[in-house]
C-alpha cells in the first residue's frame, strides 16, 4: 500500500478517502467501509462499471472499528477523474459513506492530509526542514564545532521521539546554564510592568513546581506534565524547523513543538531562532491558561485540510499573537506574545512609543508582511483572549474547507464533521453537557 497516507482508520463515520497512488502513476486508491449485507459491494461494483472506470486491485478485511462493517482497498484508474468525482458522490449520498480526498500532492480540489490521530504527529518528526547542527553562516554558533555537535545531540533525541514516550531529560552544562540564568534574571525584572497579568499568574507556579530557577534549566517532560494538569496542552521535543502546515497542525491537538537545546554561550541575549529560554519563558506560562490555550488550539483546528495560502496567513496570525501579541489590561497595554516575553530588549521596545499599534483585526492582521530578524515595526492589540478567540473562529468559518472539525480530547482524534453520524455524535455530546450546565444551575438556586 506504498503511498497510502493515513491508512489508519479511525472510527466512527470515517469510512474512505482517496489518494493518488505513488506507485502507480495512473492508479488511484480509494478506502471505504460497508455493512455488511448481501450485494453491498456488488452494488459499489456496479457503479464503477457504470462510470467506465477499471478496477486493477481489491482487497478486504473486516473492520476493526464497526463489528458490522467490512472495509476494502481498491486500485483504479485514475485517468477519469470527473467521474470518479460522480463515485464519491454516489458513495457518500446514495450508500452512507462518507469519503475525502485526502492528498499531500498539489491537485486541484484535493483536500491536503492532516494528522487524524495525537499519534500521528510521530510523522512530522522526520519531515524538518533543517536538522539540528546545521547553522546558517551568520548564526552565533556557526564556528563552534562543539555547539555543533551538541545541537546534533537535541536534534537525535526529538528525532527519535515518539508519541507517548517521556521526553528524555537532559543534563545541561555549566555553560548552557549560565546563558540561560542571565536571560531568565534579565527578563524576570521586566515581567511584572510589561507581561500580561496571565504570565505573571502563571509564572510562580513554574517556579514553584517546574524547577523555573536561574541556576536551573528546567526539564521539557517536567513541564509537558504541568501545562498537561493545566490545560491538556503538552509539548513534544522538535528536530528541526517544520512547516507551518505541520506545526499549527500540532496546535489543533494541544501539542506544543518546542525546542530543548539553548543558544550560543557567546550572545546569550541574542538568538535567530527559538530555543529553549524562548520556549520555556515566552510560550509556556501562556499554554498554562485556559482561555490562550483554547485561542491556540482554534488556530491549530483553522490550518487542519485548509489550502496553502490559508495557511500561510493562519501562520501570519500565530505570528502576530502567540508569536509578538499585545493585549489590553485596563488602560494599559502588555504582552502576551512569546517572542516579546523572551526578548529583553523587544520587550521593552514594543511598549515604548516607537512602534505602530493596531487593534487586531484578523482580515488585515493575517495579510500583513512582517521582518523576521529585526524588531517588529507593528503590533496587534488585542482586547482579551476571548475576543481574539471569536474573530478567529469568523476568520475560520471564511477557508474554503468542505467539512468543519472538532478534537476529541477522550480518543485524541480529530472528528470531521460531514456526515449525519458525527453530527449525532455532536449533538449527544451537547446535550449531556447541557443537561449537566442545567442540573448544576438548579442545584446553585
Ligand atoms: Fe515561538
Amino acid at each position: 500500500r506504498d503511498g497510502l497516507l493515513g491508512v489508519e482508520h479511525s472510527g466512527s463515520g470515517e469510512s474512505s478517502y482517496i489518494e493518488e497512488s505513488k506507485a502507480q502513476n495512473d492508479a488511484i486508491s480509494l478506502i471505504f467501509s460497508l455493512k455488511e449485507e448481501v450485494g453491498a459491494l456488488a452494488k459499489v461494483l456496479r457503479i464503477f462499471e457504470e462510470k467506465g472506470i477499471n478496477l486493477i486491485h481489491i482487497e478486504s478485511r473486516p473492520s476493526r472499528l464497526n463489528k458490522d462493517e467490512y472495509e476494502f482497498f481498491i486500485n483504479l484508474e485514475g485517468k477519469n477523474i470527473p467521474a470518479l468525482e460522480g463515485i464519491i458522490h454516489t458513495l457518500r449520498d446514495d450508500i452512507g459513506a462518507n469519503v475525502h480526498e485526502l492528498s499531500r500532492e498539489k491537485r486541484k480540489d484535493a483536500v491536503p492530509w492532516f494528522p487524524r490521530t495525537i499519534k500521528e504527529l510521530d510523522r512530522f518528526a522526520n519531515q524538518i526542514l533543517s536538522y539540528g547542527a546545521e547553522l546558517d553562516a551568520d548564526h552565533p554558533g556557526f564556528k563552534d564545532p562543539v555547539y555543533r555537535a551538541r545541537r546534533k545531540e537535541f536534534a537525535d533525541i526529538a528525532y527519535n521521539y515518539r508519541h507517548g514516550q517521556p521526553i528524555p531529560r537532559v543534563t545541561y552544562t555549566e555553560e548552557e546554564k549560565r546563558t540561560w540564568g542571565t536571560v531568565f534574571r534579565e527578563l524576570k525584572t521586566l515581567y511584572p510592568t510589561h507581561a500580561c497579568y496571565e504570565h505573571n499568574h502563571v509564572f510562580p507556579l513554574l517556579e514553584k513546581y517546574c524547577g523555573y530557577e536561574e541556576d536551573n534549566i528546567p526539564q521539557l517532560e517536567d513541564v509537558s506534565n504541568f501545562l498537561k494538569s493545566c490545560t491538556g496542552f503538552r509539548l513534544r521535543p522538535v528536530a528541526g524547523l517544520l512547516s507551518s502546515r505541520d506545526f499549527l497542525a500540532g496546535l489543533a491537538f494541544r501539542v506544543f513543538h518546542s525546542t530543548q537545546y539553548i543558544r550560543h554561550s557567546s550572545r546569550p541575549m541574542y538568538t535567530p531562532e527559538p530555543d529553549v529560554c524562548h520556549e520555556l519563558l515566552g510560550h509556556v506560562p501562556l499554554f498554562a491558561d485556559p482561555s490562550f490555550a483554547q485561542f491556540s488550539q482554534e488556530i491549530g483546528l483553522a490550518s487542519l485540510g485548509a489550502p496553502d495560502e490559508y495557511i500561510e496567513k493562519l501562520a501570519t496570525v500565530y505570528w502576530f499573537t502567540v508569536e509578538f501579541g499585545l493585549c489590553k489590561e485596563g488602560n494599559e497595554i502588555k504582552a502576551y506574545g512569546a517572542g516579546l516575553l523572551s526578548s529583553f530588549g523587544e520587550l521593552q521596545y514594543c511598549l515604548s512609543n516607537k512602534p505602530a499599534i493596531e487593534p487586531l483585526n484578523l482580515e488585515r492582521t493575517a495579510v500583513q508582511k512582517y521582518p523576521v530578524t529585526e524588531f517588529q515595526p507593528i503590533y496587534y492589540v488585542a482586547e482579551s483572549f476571548k475576543d481574539a478567540k471569536q474573530k478567529l473562529r469568523k476568520y475560520a468559518s471564511t477557508i474554503s474547507r468542505p467539512f468543519s472539525v472538532r478534537y476529541n480530547p477522550y480518543t485524541e482524534r480529530i472528528e470531521v464533521l460531514d456526515n449525519t453520524k458525527q453530527l449525532k455524535n455532536l449533538a449527544d455530546a451537547i446535550s449531556n453537557e447541557l443537561g449537566l450546565l442545567c442540573n448544576a444551575l438548579q442545584k446553585i438556586k
